[in-house]
């Protein structure tokens, strides 16, 4: 089988590695790929980033699965675009795509299927909300409608935060069409979990849970990033949240696709935050996490293209996943500067070096050396028997890795 990836991240890499552990992949095109992904025996970096080039290219190509791996192609109807191809494909279709596009869309289907989430209002001019900003309690959050690249989310402490954040939205719009409708919701206290599984159009199928870190620095301060680190599993998740994620999200989800048309084979991230009052959904992603999916591929012990192929045939509720025992930490490794400007172009050493699986996310292949080439640079992904063995593991390899000005967090997986 030869298969398409599209993307340029470590979780491309992580998935495309994994892939290959199948006999029955003969060739792996990533579309555009990185220096990692250029590296790997039977998988071709291809130039092509039009959604309907690529779609030709699968057709011309005897492509016969393709993961489309970034939220603005799926939003852009990149699998509708392969389907017209009769190309198989994991991913939703433009009008499910709109639950991860559309926070106010997402907020609405939440709010219609009484699926646990924070208590919000969406607006689509700015006299409202500024009005509504006047009588609300702090700190709330803002967030614009479209996709931001993980950044158009903005917690306010107060009146006058909340005020210059709705401005930079809706006004000076910072993040373009993406603010011409927001949510302002209620701030959540408590600890995040992501959960990725997979949905067949009939069942969805929980993944191990993992805890990102989303914040540039250390104890989860300074600016919001894509992911910084991820541990698996999430250590404040047990049965007992599990049941309650089960009751208030996941079913009735999945009741809410049904009532809504929503089938599609594909993936669904649960970006939850997890507290005394119960267990929250705070939005949907309709792909994989980056980094979330580097460290639960690697725990999982079952066949990936057996798994994707499960959901492709509406196969899920008969599919059970076998986990490696233990815990796996992820630690990204970042230029300086990131998520603001940074430099590129420095070289990487001490790749070689390492025992644990290395990711490559914005680097470039030049002449045989690792250039880097983008903010969040490599992941070093280690399991371990337990989180403190995997920790261990992990930032071994990560002192052994040195490239200018780079920058991580050294309390992935630490003690909150
Ligand atoms: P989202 O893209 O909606 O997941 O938001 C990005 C990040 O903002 C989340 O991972 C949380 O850290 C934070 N966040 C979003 N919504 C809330 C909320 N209602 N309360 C507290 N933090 C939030
Ligand atoms: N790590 C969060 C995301 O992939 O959206």
């Amino acid at each position: 089988m030869k298969i398409l990836v599209t993307g340029s991240g470590g979780r491309e890499h992580a998935l495309i590695k994994k892939l290959l552990q199948n006999d029955r992949v003969s060739k792996i095109y990533c579309a555009p790929g990185n220096g990692g992904t250029a590296g790997e025996a039977g998988c071709e970096n291809i130039p092509i980033t039009d959604i309907q080039e690529l779609a030709d290219f699968a057709g011309e190509n005897g492509i016969g699965l393709a993961l489309p791996g970034s939220e603005d192609m799926l939003v852009s109807g990149i699998a509708d675009k392969f389907l017209e191809k009769k190309i198989p494909v994991l991913g939703p279709h433009k009008a499910a795509a709109l639950l991860e596009g559309s926070k106010c869309f997402a907020k609405e289907f939440m709010q219609k299927y009484s699926i646990k989430t924070a208590a919000y209002k969406n607006f689509n001019s700015i006299d409202p909300a500024a009005h509504y900003l006047e009588g609300c309690d702090y700190p709330v959050v803002l967030k614009a409608d479209g996709l931001a690249a993980g950044k158009g989310v903005l917690i306010c402490q107060d009146k006058d935060e909340a005020r210059l954040a709705l401005n930079l939205l809706m006004k000076e719009k910072e993040f373009g069409t993406a603010g011409d409708s927001i949510v302002i919701e209620e701030f959540l206290e408590g600890v995040e979990a992501s959960i990725l599984s997979f949905y067949d159009g009939k069942t969805i199928l929980p993944l191990l849970s993992a805890k990102d870190h989303k914040k540039i620095g250390e104890g989860e301060t300074g600016p919001n990033t894509g992911g910084m680190g991820v541990v698996a599993p999430n250590p404040h998740i047990n049965e007992a949240v599990m049941n309650t994620f089960r009751k208030d999200i996941l079913l009735p989800t999945l009741k809410g696709l049904k009532m809504e048309g929503l089938q599609f084979p594909g993936v669904i991230f649960f970006g939850l935050m997890i507290n005394e009052r119960g267990v929250y959904l705070l939005e949907y992603n309709l792909r994989m996490g980056d980094p979330e999916t580097q460290a639960v591929l690697s725990l999982l012990d079952s066949d990936l293209l057996e798994l994707i192929e499960n959901t492709l045939s509406g196969n899920l509720d008969t599919t059970e996943l076998t986990w490696k025992v233990g815990s796996c930490c992820c630690v990204v490794m970042a230029s300086g500067g990131y998520p603001g400007p940074y430099e590129k172009g420095i070289p990487i050493e001490g790749i070689t070096d390492c025992q644990s699986d290395i990711f490559i996310a914005g680097a470039a292949l030049k002449d045989s050396v690792l250039l880097t080439s983008g903010g969040r640079v490599l992941n070093v992904v280690a399991n371990g028997t337990n989180l403190q063995s995997a920790r261990t593991a992990c930032y071994r390899d990560v002192a052994r890795i040195r490239f200018r000005n780079s920058v991580y967090r050294r309390d992935i997986g630490g003690s909150f």
